[in-house]
């Protein structure tokens, strides 16, 4: 069954707008896994304009599931990684003026710097994956730097101008889960998926896990957390 996890950063950027305490992403992350979701993911990111060290911390302790920090590769979010100790880390490329995470990360050409920050965080049991784009030079690099997972990226399917191109893209993301699959990787995909575009991804063999967040908080501000999650759930599995 494909696991669901829930990314919560835009309800930190809600709160950062006002600079507040709510609303608190802990609270949200507690309501999704209430409502059966299979792991929280959130991203610290250099200029922390939304989750903050504190809220990585306390998810830390108040997760029950599965918790996933998104990360740049660098030695400040490494040595914050081996301090808190998520289940999981993806390290995703990071520019300080994107709206959110552009691309995936460039594993062909940053190998040697991205085998020592996996080394590091396997010494502390982290479990890595690569955030990267459906392409199959960067899927046998990730493999060659010991990632464990990769988790496709899905933004140029989810944007595609026409049904043409979003089964291209489709098709170009099965080809390369089995290709992951094959060299040993797990395989997670991410980034636009929504109520609308969700079900041909999840319906692909070698996923496991899907991480949403945009379509999910988006809908949890109308409709609230719980029933965001479970109906994201059902279109999943
Ligand atoms: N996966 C990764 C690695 C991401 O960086 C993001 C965006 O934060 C997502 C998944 C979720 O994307 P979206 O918010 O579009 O669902």
């Amino acid at each position: 069954m494909v696991r669901l996890g829930v990314n919560i950063d835009h309800v930190a950027t809600v709160r950062q707008a006002r600079g507040v305490k709510e609303p608190d992403p802990i609270a949200a992350a507690t309501f999704a896994e209430l409502a059966g979701a299979d792991g929280i993911v959130c991203h610290l990111r250099e200029d922390r304009r939304h989750i903050q060290d504190r809220d990585l911390r306390i998810l830390r302790e108040v997760v029950q599931t599965h918790l996933n920090q998104e990360m740049a590769p660098t030695e400040e979010m490494v040595k914050i990684a081996m301090g808190v100790l998520p289940d999981m880390t993806t390290l995703v490329p990071e520019k300080r003026r994107e709206l959110t995470t552009e691309g995936g990360l460039d594993v062909v050409s940053n190998s040697d710097r991205l085998t020592e920050v996996i080394n590091n965080l396997h010494t502390h049991n982290i479990v890595v994956s690569m955030f990267i784009d459906a392409d199959i030079y960067q899927i046998k690099a990730s493999s060659r730097v010991g990632a464990d997972y990769v988790e496709l990226h899905t933004g140029e399917y989810a944007n595609a101008a026409d049904l043409n191109s979003m089964n291209e893209e489709l098709e170009k993301l099965k080809s390369m889960a089995a290709a992951a699959e094959k060299l040993g990787l797990g395989v997670s995909a991410g980034h636009g998926l929504n109520y609308q575009n969700v079900r041909d991804v999840a319906q692909i063999p070698q996923i496991e896990e899907l991480n949403i967040g945009h379509s999910i908080i988006s809908r949890a501000v109308l409709v609230g957390m719980e029933r965001a999650v479970r109906e994201m759930l059902a279109l999943i599995r």
